[in-house]
């Protein structure tokens, strides 16, 4: 076979490979939509993600293969141990990936500025892809750490704000697009393109800066979609088409899921980005404070026992305690009495989206019987009790009617609606929102206080009859 038709035939393969991993990529997003295609979504995903780095190693331009195998050997080293992480720190891990895949459009478009401008290639249309391209992927690269080291705490969680941050940020970010804006006009000044580099990098630190830690999923969702728009503009520079479909999935879906999110929360765009929420405040309501009825194991177990429709509530604490499998237990136990179990899901419950479905699908609990909160809302006065797991935030009851209160306007579960409560936390501390829940000081509340994975083992237990608990 001759040089000329050997080459022809690679690119037929890189591009047929690329049309395979597109459709792959859109199968994937597809399937993640429902727990019981998930598991498809996620191997659609990997095997498209397979067919781009097999079919971008046989682009016909690449002559040397050392650099790649090195850096392939080195994403490998990296990326093993990030798969490692507990379920709970996956918003950081994700975040951290976004900072990866900010810095590799960075990267890309600053080698390919300083090639094009020593070969004097760099065209307007060139230099303003680049400019567009550099920007998001720096300040995604230094946002998105930011973003992991709050949620990992490892810098303050809550917003750290100063005086005139607004119109600082407004300012710099100004500043980069308006250099931006001169390199395309005038591409050979390179002096000004490390300014840009620069700018962004610190533009993407201070956007982060005064965000509070329980609104950082939401922003992981938008530097996602920032990385995705990125990857577009990278997609373009290069002439690859799959990168430019990759790149628009990636940020029409980071966009929508910040969306949903924001929804669910009743907040906006604005006030997530710039309203400094996550300052932990000690009280939501003022007056006379009442006080908790606590209960045993036994005690829930009894009430539980003798009702005909039970709503299980999970939230962040589920996860912290990795209660999953003693929910299970818990659901076999009741459903086997004959007792109708149904799990209410909260868009925010946890710490991502899709938190507690994940858990709930690993104890392996019939998909039928999760239901959204929108569903199940409706039917919870007619709920003989509602079992709350680890939830706070989106069982508080201030976002329905406390105007003051910061959660105001979230929708949230009416838990309180239903004729009996069982709470399970460790102790009166607040949620992720930093305000007090008068849900567990109802009249027809018990709270149960303990670890979520132990207090739901003993009532598991004190179900079956094996327990010696009075
Ligand atoms: P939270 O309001 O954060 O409350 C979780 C509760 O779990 C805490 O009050 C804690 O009380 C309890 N807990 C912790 N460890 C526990 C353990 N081992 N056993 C038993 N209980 C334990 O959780 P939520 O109701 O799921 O609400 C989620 C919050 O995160 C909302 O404010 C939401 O807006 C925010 N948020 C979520 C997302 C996504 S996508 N999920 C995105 C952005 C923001 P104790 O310390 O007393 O045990």
């Amino acid at each position: 076979m001759s040089g000329a038709s050997l080459t022809e035939l690679k690119h037929f393969f890189t591009q047929l490979t690329y049309l395979a991993a597109a459709g792959l990529f859109v199968f994937s997003l597809r399937w993640l939509n429902h727990p019981k295609t998930a598991r498809r979504g996620v191997l659609a995903g990997v095997a498209g993600m397979t067919a781009a780095i097999a079919g971008t190693l046989l682009h016909p331009e690449i002559v040397n293969y050392t650099w790649i195998i090195v850096a392939l050997m080195l994403g490998t080293l990296i990326g093993v141990p990030l798969s490692w992480v507990p379920l709970t720190a996956v918003p950081q891990r994700t975040a951290l990936s976004h900072a990866f895949g900010g810095l590799a459009a960075g990267l890309v478009g600053t080698a390919k500025y300083v090639l094009w401008h020593g070969e004097g290639a760099l065209t307007h249309y060139r230099a303003a892809v680049i400019i567009i391209e550099v920007i998001l992927g720096y300040l995604t690269f230094t946002g998105s750490l930011m973003a992991a080291g709050k949620l990992q705490e490892v810098i303050p969680t809550r917003p750290i704000t100063y005086r005139n941050q607004n119109v600082i940020n407004l300012t710099l970010f100004t500043l980069a697009l308006g250099i931006g804006l001169y390199l395309v006009a005038c591409p050979s000044q390179w002096q000004l393109f490390p300014p840009v580099i620069a700018l962004s990098l610190i533009f993407g630190v201070l956007l982060i800066l005064p965000i509070g830690g329980a609104d950082m999923p939401t922003v992981i969702s938008l530097l996602n979609s920032y990385a995705g728009l990125s990857a577009v503009a990278m997609g373009f520079l290069l002439d690859n088409k799959l990168l430019v479909i990759a790149g628009a999935l990636d940020g029409s879906s980071g966009l929508i899921l910040s969306i949903i999110m924001c929804k669910a929360m009743n907040r906006s765009f604005r006030n997530v980005l710039f309203g400094a929420f996550g300052q932990v405040q000690t009280s939501s309501a003022a007056g006379p404070q009442k006080t908790a009825k606590s209960g045993t194991a036994q005690d829930a177990a009894d009430l539980l026992e003798s009702s005909s429709r039970v709503v299980i509530i999970p939230g962040y604490g589920m996860a912290v305690a990795q209660a999953q499998h003693r929910v299970r237990e818990i659901y076999d136990q009741l459903t086997k009495r004959g007792i109708d179990v149904r799990f209410a899901i909260h868009p925010v419950a946890g710490r991502m989206p899709g938190h507690m479905n994940v858990l709930l699908a690993e104890a392996e609990l019939p998909y039928e019987s999760l239901l959204e909160m929108d569903e199940v809302n409706p039917d919870l006065p007619q709920a003989d009790v509602a079992l709350v797991v680890g939830a706070n935030d989106v069982v508080n009851p201030a976002a329905r009617h406390d105007k003051a209160s910061p959660i105001y306007g979230m929708p949230i579960i009416d838990a309180d609606r239903a004729k009996s409560v069982i709470a399970i936390k460790r102790s009166m501390n607040p949620g992720f929102a930093g305000i007090d829940n008068e849900l567990y000081c109802g009249d027809n509340t018990l709270m149960v206080f303990g670890d979520a994975k132990a207090v739901l083992g003993e009532i598991a237990k004190a179900l079956s009859g094996q327990s010696g608990i009075h």
